[in-house]
């Protein structure tokens, strides 16, 4: 019998099924009628694409695309209908798009593509641009919306610190997609939009860390406006690429085992190789936690802001990442241990680690 390592259902691994993200804001502002310009508010994340609008009775409705694709030879597919099947043809190649592209992953053996990494705009496949313009018409397209396109806002990453990037590139891709849409885009950092979610009972004040795939993004915000960002290049990727490379396995089966059910704080379950993968994402998860944390004190205290806020302000978790077993406590410990210069009122989840980005950035295109 096999052991659930061999490489045979590795592509079976990353098989995940589209998950459906509760809605948890309610805003005072009023659902366009159908035909009147819809505002959107996007998050477009390494991993997910996760879009947020209101529907006819003014509740936010949350749609997600894995942000994935496979590019398939025109010859594997023979006379395949593909109208079924969410896929973009450019130039001379046929791209299978989000989790379709996982069930091609698996007929043909393929390798899955990324649009995205680090929080950006893939530099390692020259259609990730087109392909990503595809997956957004896809979330935010007037088929999608039922209305006019109004205004998008959509989420950015911070510059990452200690490291070149090309958020300007992005940004501005990005926006130009969502223009060709026909909408107006306009750019939100990640971690702010977190807090335009999360805090309207502090005025809009508030510290936010989002975990994401590529980055984790910290946001200081007081009274809506925001006082730091930065970004870190350690996300749930740099935790899968470390974490396979220590117990020599592919990062699809660190990825599997992750989301199914891992805590921070038991290695005990499954066979032998997966008790290794668990305990290797302990020490992995440790070590960002520990990074996070001591790195938003560092660049708070470097950067010397007068952050004498006449209130304490709460800290906001997000982001998929922080969604392992134990994540919480593990964070509120390492904050314990920390000396900041500002005063924390509490350290909570947000309501939902994986739409509140969007809401975010919705709650935005409706108030400016
Ligand atoms: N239940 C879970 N437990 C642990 N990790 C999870 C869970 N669900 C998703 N993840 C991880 O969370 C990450 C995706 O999170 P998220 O959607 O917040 O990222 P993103 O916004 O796409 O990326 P980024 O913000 O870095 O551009 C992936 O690394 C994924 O494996
Ligand atoms: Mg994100």
């Amino acid at each position: 019998m096999s052991e659930p390592f061999d490489d045979e259902d590795d592509e079976e691994a990353v098989v995940a099924p589209l998950r459906s993200v509760a809605p948890a804001v309610a805003t005072e502002a009023v659902a366009a009628e159908k035909g009147q310009r819809v505002n959107v508010g996007l998050d477009v994340g390494t991993m997910n694409l996760v879009c947020a609008s209101l529907n006819q009775a003014s509740k936010v409705d949350i749609t997600t695309l894995r942000n994935v694709f496979l590019t398939v030879d025109k010859t594997d597919l023979g006379e395949m209908d593909l109208s079924k099947i969410s896929h973009a043809r450019i130039d001379d190649s046929i791209f299978i798009l989000s989790n379709d592209a996982y069930n091609f992953a698996n007929i043909f053996g393929y390798r899955i593509n990324r649009s995205m990494q680090k929080g950006m705009i893939s530099p390692e496949d020259i259609n990730s641009a087109d392909v990503l313009a595809t997956m957004i018409r896809e979330l935010i397209g007037g088929e999608a919306t039922g209305g006019r396109p109004g205004k998008c806002v959509y989420s950015v990453p911070a510059d990452p610190i200690n490291t070149r990037s090309n958020v300007l590139y992005h940004q501005n891709i990005i926006g130009r997609i969502i223009s060709e849409i026909g909408y107006t885009p306009e750019p939100l950092n990640e971690a702010v939009a977190i807090i335009y979610a999360e805090c309207a009972d502090t005025d809009f004040s508030g510290i936010s860390m989002s975990f994401g795939a590529g980055l984790t993004n910290v946001a200081v915000v007081y009274k809506s406006i925001p006082v730091l960002e930065f970004a870190l290049n350690r996300g749930g990727d740099w935790i899968d690429d470390n974490v396979a490379m220590a117990v020599g396995t592919i990062p699809n089966r660190v990825v599997a085992i992750k989301e199914k059910d891992f805590d921070i704080n038991r290695f005990d379950s499954g066979r032998k190789k997966e008790r290794k993968v668990r305990e290797a994402l302990g020490y992995y998860y440790t070590n960002l936690i520990h990074f996070v944390v001591k790195s938003a004190v560092k660049e708070l205290d470097r950067r010397d802001l007068d952050l004498g806020f006449p209130d304490s302000i709460p800290m906001i978790i997000s982001g998929g990442t922080s969604l392992a077993g134990g994540f919480l406590d593990l964070v509120r410990e390492q904050v314990q241990q920390e000396e900041w210069p500002l005063a924390l009122s509490t350290v909570r989840y947000a309501s939902d680690p994986l739409s509140c980005v969007a809401q975010g950035c919705l709650i935005k295109s409706l108030k400016s």
